[in-house]
């Protein structure tokens, strides 16, 4: 009976790992959506807070910037995988191979992203305009530190 049940919590486990385990295309297709996602959402903020072409709705503002910070917290590292770059998956993908030779710079530059998400959703609880454009910055300057370095053109 017990190895009976161990048999079966193994097999459990053993599934539970197949479906968590994608294919690179997979990874590649998940982190790009995640980041087109991450984009209109960006859109929303700035079109509000820094071109004015949209009225401030604070509420909009928030929802946005909470779904950067829950992509950027998602734990979208486990997307990035050293057989998932342009030297392996040619024009399907823009990840430059030298992220894997620079895994510190990456971690950081990822890390930066993060704190500033975070910050940009806690700032976005409030009605503070000129906060809210301040943090946004900081997200945009984030992303574009990791595109220059790690992304292809
Ligand atoms: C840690 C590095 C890193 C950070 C931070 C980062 N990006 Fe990227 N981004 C990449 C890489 C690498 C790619 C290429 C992914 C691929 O093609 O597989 C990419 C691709 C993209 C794409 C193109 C997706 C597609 O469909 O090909 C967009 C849009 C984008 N990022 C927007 C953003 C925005 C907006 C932020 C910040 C809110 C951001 N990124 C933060 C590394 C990063």
């Amino acid at each position: 009976m017990k190895a009976l049940m161990i048999g079966a919590v193994a097999a459990l486990l053993a599934s539970t790992a197949a479906q968590a385990q994608l294919k690179p295309e997979e990874m590649v297709e998940a982190r790009q959506a995640g980041y087109q996602f991450m984009s209109w959402n960006m859109g929303k903020i700035k079109a509000q807070v820094v071109d004015g072409n949209e009225p401030f709705d604070q509420a909009k503002v928030a929802a946005a910037a909470n779904v950067i910070a829950a992509i950027a917290n998602s734990g979208m590292g486990a997307l990035f995988s050293p057989d998932t770059t342009t030297a392996q998956l040619g024009e399907q993908t823009r990840l430059k191979p030298e992220f894997f030779d620079n895994l510190a710079e990456a971690g950081r530059l990822g890390k930066e992203f993060n704190t500033a998400a975070n910050q940009l959703a806690s700032v976005a609880q409030g009605g503070d305009q000129a906060a809210i454009k301040k943090a946004f910055g900081d997200v945009g300057a984030t992303c574009k530190s990791c595109h220059d370095k790690f992304r292809a053109d």
